[in-house]
């Protein structure tokens, strides 16, 4: 059994000290030990990692370490919770096709939960979809499940869309219908204008920032804007620093170099809480936010912390805007993974910040929750708000940003507007986009298509 977050199984410290761990009960002799691990080791691809501490492992090779964790015990059925939800693109793919290979070449059932569908789906042999409380929708065949979805991956949903049958599964599959289609248009009409946002007054210059932790340099020379009612998307691998530049941009690693201003003014010198009041931050996990009794109290506790009255009228208003107004009194552990995903959003924008920086928000939320929060954030951009919005979610980028910038090894690898930085950096792209570009969404890709 792979748990949904691999760190939370991990005991000892070194790679291959963790894959013996998981034998040492079974009170295996020595040289049958080694050999297992060896194969694990191998079967995995974690040889040239097998002496590394465990806790400076990128995500895909957490995810990868805690698969041959499990398969040391040679089990013939593989059960995993989620493995690619924390995952930027190219480590999730790195971790689903090893577990193909697991399947085709040893013959090992995987048993794999999942909400995010894109790129598993063209996996599956089976399909087992069950309903919000747990009952069993349908199973059977995956190639015969597609209709049986709650929600579609965007090719999938384009094919439904347009009555393409059977309802393709991958990119390869959906290019099948399309080719001719797609050869012939001249011209995609496309929905939203890209330019508004950059014709708007910067509320928040990064220039040539640099920082890093003790004695290393993540982040070298980035410099970014993000607009009045306007969505900055930053994109880039894990370890590329993404969440490193919004420590750095809440004060909480120092500079090394280059500036940040706020509508002009450079806030070098403000202390974190200073920055919050005009910035949000919404962290990785944002459950770390959550500590008061009632969801109404996390909003007035913030309130109160900067020294601002709590209008209690003002705080519903926001949490209906939340989608939590019948939360109001609930214990913010208590609810839902998305409400709370919400309730912590509350608690950091209480004070009506200018720009809100969020850090992969769509990490583990399902589809219902995800669509919940692009209502809102696309709300917030409405009115006025900056976002700088980091994440690994091509379609959630393609929804909301006005400008993509792309992280490579802790410098700007390309930053534009969204069609062409997925342009310049297909591996970001949506899948509407990898499709038929310069699509972004399905409704741009049904009309170019009709
Ligand atoms: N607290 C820390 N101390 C030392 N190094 C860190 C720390 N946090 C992150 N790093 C390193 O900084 C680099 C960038 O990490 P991060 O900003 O988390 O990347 P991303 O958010 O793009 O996945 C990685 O090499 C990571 O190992
Ligand atoms: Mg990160």
């Amino acid at each position: 059994f792979v748990f949904q977050e691999p760190e939370a199984q991990f005991v000892v410290g070194r790679v291959e000290d963790e894959i013996a761990f998981a034998l040492e009960n079974l009170g295996l002799p020595r040289a049958e030990m080694q050999a297992r691990v060896a194969h694990a080791l191998d079967l995995l691809d974690l040889r040239p990692l097998r002496s590394r501490r465990v806790e400076d492992l990128s995500g895909g090779e957490q995810q990868r370490l805690a698969i041959a964790a499990a398969l040391v015990l040679r089990p013939r059925l593989l059960v995993l919770d989620e493995p690619t939800s924390q995952l930027a693109p190219d480590s999730a793919a790195e971790v689903l096709a090893v577990l193909q290979r697991l399947n085709r070449d040893l013959g090992l059932t995987i048993l794999l939960a999942e909400h995010r569908l894109k790129r598993v789906l063209p996996l599956a042999d089976y399909l087992i979809v069950l309903d919000a409380d747990g009952g069993l929708r349908w199973q059977g065949p995956a190639a015969q499940g597609m209709e049986h979805l709650p929600w579609l991956p965007p090719v999938a949903e384009l094919g439904r869309r347009l009555g393409w049958s059977p309802l393709p599964r991958s990119l390869p599959e959906a290019r099948r219908f399309v080719g001719a289609a797609a050869a012939q248009r001249e011209s995609v009409p496309t929905s939203r204008a890209e330019t508004h946002a950059e014709g708007a007054p910067v509320l928040l210059e990064v220039q040539e920032l640099s920082a890093g932790y003790a004695g290393k340099e993540v982040l070298h020379e980035v410099s970014l804007q993000v607009w009045r009612g306007g969505v900055t998307a930053l994109m880039g691998r894990n370890g590329s620093g993404k969440s490193t530049l919004l420590k750095a941009l809440m004060g909480l690693i120092p500079l090394s170099g280059g500036e940040v201003r706020l509508q002009g003014t450079a806030i070098g010198a403000w202390d974190t809480p200073q920055r919050a009041r005009k910035m949000a931050y919404l962290p990785q996990n944002p459950n770390a936010l959550l500590f008061a009794e009632t969801v109404l109290e996390e909003l007035a506790v913030t309130r109160r912390n900067h020294g601002l009255p709590v209008d209690e009228g003002l705080l519903l208003a926001l949490l209906r805007r939340l989608g939590l107004e019948e939360q109001a009194g609930a214990y913010p552990r208590d609810l839902s993974v998305g409400q709370r995903q919400r309730a912590a959003l509350g608690a950091v924008t209480a004070v009506r910040p200018q720009v809100l920086l969020l850090d992969e928000p769509t990490r583990g939320l399902d589809a219902g929750a995800r669509q919940a929060l692009i209502r809102l954030l696309g709300g917030w951009k409405q009115a006025g708000m900056g976002i700088l919005l980091v994440t690994h979610d091509a379609e959630l980028c393609a929804a909301l940003a006005d400008h993509v910038v792309v992280l490579e090894a802790g410098r700007v690898q390309a930053a534009d507007r969204p069609r062409r930085a997925f342009g310049a950096c297909p591996e970001f792209a949506p899948q509407i986009f990898r499709l038929l570009p310069p699509c972004l969404s399905v409704d741009e890709a049904v009309r170019a298509l009709q």
